[in-house]
């Protein structure tokens, strides 16, 4: 279908590739801005008086002065998952720490257990209700990891489990394989990585159902060491790199990803001083899951640091039966702006094209730009400034992908 959008309260294009530092703050406002879609596809984007002398006669959408920018990007979830831990949920609320919880076997493991007893039908049908619902936020590419097997067989069957989702249904997905995620009950993280680096990654590079490799970098899960064998493994397989880095402890895991090369580094609630500099300094995207420090009650990521600094930041969701169960994006918006410092075009920025970035479709996705997918949300209000003010409340009201109207 080709149609030109029109009536524009305020249109977000996010337009002109991944934004770091100062340039977040610039999400590519245009006053009763206009774009025109063909084959699913951006062909023009400018004003509506612009627009309709060169697109005459083309059918119309109309906007009803509304707020449109791009579908956002989710570049960090645990979508695939059997079971649930609400009581460990409770737990937590009881002052008992995440990390204890893992450490006395619980945690991961528990997701673990129930995630290989499960089929892989049943893990599509559940992350499958899920995506309807992110759909809703106005979710239009997603990340999804492994990471609830580690072993061979389960890992790959959450992974073909993505391949499934993503001829399902409308979101895009991009699969990561989190092998290493925690370390199987009997074992030592030094043994295991050997057998991710030996046997694992090999199979999942081969598979060609992962397009990232993540690890768990964190004090008492995978050390800086091993996280590097894993790493460099897997970009020698051809994989692109992400890890969780300095959730719990300052272990140093940012600086690691930004010397790797990793597309990004995601956590941060406790980077070194020096790491901000590291993601500054180099292309890997810092990404910051605010819903999670929120889950565990623990202090933001220093995003307005890592901005201020230069660094490329994106949010996500971080959405996983643990540490943080909801995809609540409109939270996550405000918190980013009342918590993390934020302007409201920064976070517009972080959750469209930076998040795109850190899913590897900057290319395709996260903008409203000449040549990439039509991929976009119509809101119910008129103003960006609405979408932190109406606190944690869903103002998504049309979601498009590839110019088809997939919800609304
Ligand atoms: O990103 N921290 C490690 N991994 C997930 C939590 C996974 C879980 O608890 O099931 C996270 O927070
Ligand atoms: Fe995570």
């Amino acid at each position: 279908m080709n149609f030109l959008a029109v009536n524009i309260g305020e249109l977000v294009t996010a337009a002109g590739g991944v934004k770091r530092g100062a340039a977040m703050g610039d999400a590519g406002c245009i006053k009763d801005g206009a774009f025109y879609v063909s084959e699913g596809k951006i062909e023009a984007v400018g004003t509506r008086g612009e627009l309709e002398k060169i697109c005459r006669g083309a059918e119309i959408l109309d906007c009803g002065g509304a707020l449109v920018t791009p579908g956002f990007a989710d570049s960090h979830t645990h979508l695939v998952f059997a079971g649930e831990r609400s009581e460990e949920f409770s737990m937590r609320l009881r002052g008992e720490p995440y990390m204890k919880i893992m450490e006395r076997g619980g945690g991961i493991a528990a997701t673990v257990a129930a995630t290989r007893a499960a089929s892989e039908e049943e893990l599509v049908r559940q992350a499958e209700g899920h995506l309807e619902k992110m759909l809703a936020f106005g979710v239009t590419t997603c990340e999804v990891k492994s990471g609830y097997g580690l072993d061979e067989e389960t890992e790959l069957k959450q992974l073909s489990a993505v391949k499934t989702l993503n001829e399902r249904q409308k979101t895009e997905l991009v699969p990561t394989y989190l092998g290493a995620h925690a370390v199987p009950a009997g074992e030592t993280a030094e043994s295991y990585i050997d057998r991710c680096v030996e046997r694992y990654l090999p199979k999942v590079a081969e598979s060609g159902l992962a397009e990232f490799a993540d690890i768990f970098c964190e004090k008492g899960v995978f050390s800086l060491e091993q996280s590097e064998r894993y790493l460099k493994r897997a970009k020698e397989l051809g994989l692109k790199l992400k890890l969780h880095a300095d959730e719990m402890f300052p272990l140093g895991g940012a600086g690691l990803g930004a010397r790797l090369g990793a597309v990004s580094a995601d956590h941060l609630l406790k980077i070194r001083e020096e790491d901000v500099l590291s993601l500054a300094r180099s292309g890997t995207i810092a990404t910051v899951l605010p819903l999670t420090a929120f889950c565990l009650g623990e202090e933001y990521a220093p995003a307005r640091k890592l901005i201020d600094a230069g660094a490329a930041v994106a949010v996500a969701s971080d959405f996983n039966p643990g540490s943080c169960c909801t995809y609540q994006l409109p939270l996550a918006f405000a918190l980013c702006c009342i918590y993390l410092k934020m302007s409201v075009e920064e976070t517009l920025t972080a959750m469209t094209i930076n998040g795109a970035a850190a899913c590897g479709r900057e290319k395709t996705a996260g903008s409203i730009e000449v040549g990439k997918q039509a991929d976009f949300v119509i809101f119910s209000c008129k103003k960006k400034e609405f979408l932190p003010y109406f606190t944690g409340m869903n103002l998504v009201k049309t979601v498009f992908k590839k110019g088809e109207r997939v919800y609304g």
